[in-house]
């Protein structure tokens, strides 16, 4: 029994999936751990071969074995992606496949908690920031696009944003941040609707398991009273990239939270929450 629910069938564990990215490809950033690997696991699951762009080289070697026991085809890739260099260096190497990405999924982020209270409005922190969580992922996106429109075949953007895109979290950088991706979804969407790629975000709450994949208490969210575990997070990816469930869904920021934002509270002795 985790938190005051017990966990259900649909937690991790069940393999299944209805195929409803079969013959697609997807990329996902920061796919070496949590939110990211559980995108990129699910959505092999449902069909897709799924590329992962991690700076860890070994956590993408780990995550690589784990999705070519699901699907063949998933290939890793090794970069620094708040870099503007090495986000070319990508693309060069995306564009070199016989196959397109027609899924983007822009997850990497920073979340800021090493940053000290006298560092919270220093610029270069911000800048830092703002490589990490929005340029990198605003770069690839563009060149994305741009190679898709020629194409006029389906493709979606995704981006991981996150609440503190609309509430104060007291580590500012992180959250202005996460409001730049919300504008940028929308303005992209506007953009690429043309050329049919749909562009749209999630917002998570506290996302987290243990090393076994259980959620962890979390006394501040409502529902169930713990963490959300990284896999809804990761079919929640899949419901916006799949063109059965989303083919008219573009520019929507998803909050999937378990209710942590609908009220506020102080965090912990600082004022500042997860
Ligand atoms: N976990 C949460 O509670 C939560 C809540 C809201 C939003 N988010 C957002 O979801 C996304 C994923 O969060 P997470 O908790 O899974 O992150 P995480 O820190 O657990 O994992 C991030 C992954 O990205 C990789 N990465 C980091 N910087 C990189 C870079 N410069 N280049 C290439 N790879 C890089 C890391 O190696 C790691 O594998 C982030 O954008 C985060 O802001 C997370």
């Amino acid at each position: 029994m985790i938190g005051r629910f017990r966990r259900n069938k649909h937690d991790a564990g069940a393999n299944g999936g209805s195929g409803l990215l079969a013959g697609r490809t997807a990329l996902v950033t920061g796919g070496g751990r949590n939110i990211g690997r559980s995108i990129a696991l699910e959505m092999a699951r449902e069909g897709a071969v799924v590329l992962i762009a991690d700076i860890d080289a070994d956590r993408t070697r780990q995550v690589v074995s784990e999705l070519d026991a699901i699907r063949q085809g998933a290939q890793s890739f090794v970069f620094d992606l708040s870099r503007e260099e090495e986000c070319e260096k990508l693309c060069t190497e995306i564009a070199n496949r016989k196959s397109p990405v027609d899924i983007l999924v822009n997850n990497i982020g920073s979340s800021g908690r090493d940053l000290a209270d006298d560092e919270q409005f220093d610029r270069a922190r911000w800048q830092k920031m703002f490589d990490t969580n929005v340029f990198g992922s605003l770069s690839l996106s563009a060149a994305f696009a741009k190679r898709l429109q020629k194409e006029k075949s389906p493709a979606s953007i995704l981006f991981l944003s996150s609440i503190h895109q609309w509430l104060v979290r007291r580590i500012p950088s992180y959250s202005a941040s996460k409001a730049a991706v919300g504008m940028l979804v929308k303005e992209m969407a506007v953009e690429y609707a043309a050329a049919g790629i749909r562009v749209n975000g999630i917002a998570p709450g506290y996302v987290e398991s243990t090393p076994k994949g259980e959620p962890v208490p979390h006394r501040h969210t409502p529902l169930h009273g713990t963490s959300i575990p990284p896999e809804y997070i990761g079919r929640a990816a899949v419901y916006l990239a799949s063109d059965r469930y989303s083919r008219y869904t573009t520019g929507s920021m998803l909050a999937i939270d378990a209710g942590l934002s609908l009220y506020n509270h102080l965090g912990d002795s600082k004022g500042r929450r997860r």
